[in-house]
């Protein structure tokens, strides 16, 4: 696996290329992420994954300094996965200058859920992808593979390809669970022993949430998304939201909207540990 650092000598790997497979990341990588690189193998010439901890995507009291870097573990799982070209900006490769200028995002789409309670969040994330894909995929166009666990990420960067015209495919990578159903996170490092054994309980909520809605009225909808939250509260949670959506547009479902074409989203905190997952139904 060839290790770039700076954008020439990543150009420099790539030039003999025609069509790369492009997996995003921040490291600190787990099963999840070395599944998007066997999903993107296949799917372009050339495998490339890049590990730069964002700091535009964190707001100053959030774990930007503390978020895990695992370099030599990351390194030697790319290259088992068959990784072909490791992009590793150093701050001083990627913004040289400080970043002035950047990619707002439709605040419809990127102002809810996630970007509510991270203000800026997919600001961060557009600026930072816009620039990677600048970087892997400027001179060929490709593919380039995001994972579900972010779902909100994932139509944002979606919307972004489709609305300058990127010469980009993007492909979605199903969630990687624990084997109690815990979705794997880089943040999941942060729970204690017994935070761990609880955690499990934010993507049973949502499931039960999927269910209830899936067979309530109408009518008695409203006030599911209440109970789900105040049933995790009660287990010493603080959640930000649990709420069904459509997958479309992550807008509230109207009456047409039925499973088969829903998302349920949420995010919660337990202990210091803020965690997001999702289903689809
Ligand atoms: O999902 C992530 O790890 C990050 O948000 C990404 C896409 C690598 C951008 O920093």
């Amino acid at each position: 696996m060839l290790i770039a650092h700076t954008i020439a000598e990543l150009r420099q790997a790539l030039a003999p290329h025609r069509h790369p497979a492009f997996v995003p990341t921040m490291g600190n990588l787990h099963a999840g992420h070395i599944a998007l690189v066997h999903q993107a193998k296949p799917l372009g010439d050339v495998t490339v994954a890049s590990i730069f901890v964002n700091r535009l995507q964190f707001l100053p009291h959030e774990d930007f300094d503390s978020y895990p870097r695992t370099w030599d573990a990351d390194c030697a799982q790319l290259r088992a996965a068959g990784c072909d070209v490791l992009f590793a900006p150093r701050e001083k490769d990627l913004y040289p200058q400080p970043q002035t200028f950047k990619v707002h995002p439709d605040p419809a789409l990127a102002d809810i859920l996630e970007g509510h309670y991270r203000p800026g969040f997919f600001v961060g994330v557009s600026t930072v992808v816009m620039k990677l894909f600048a970087c892997v995929l400027g001179t060929t166009g490709g593919t380039a593979v995001f994972g579900k666990k972010d779902y909100q990420q994932l139509m944002v960067i979606r919307q972004m390809v489709q609305q300058f015209a990127l010469p980009i495919d993007i492909v979605a990578g199903e969630t990687r669970r624990a084997v109690d159903g815990l979705a794997l996170s880089s943040r999941n490092g942060y729970l204690s022993s017994q935070e761990r054994q609880e955690a499990v309980a934010l993507p049973q909520a949502l499931q039960q949430l999927a269910g209830r809605w899936a067979t309530s009225a109408p009518h008695e909808r409203d006030a599911l998304e209440a109970l789900a939250m105040e049933a995790l509260r009660a287990r010493g949670w603080q959640p930000d939201y649990l709420t069904v959506r459509r997958r479309s547009d992550l807008q509230p479902p109207t009456a047409q909207d039925q499973p088969g074409a829903l998302v349920v989203l949420g995010a919660a905190r337990l202990g210091t540990t803020r965690l997001i997952d999702n289903l689809e139904f």
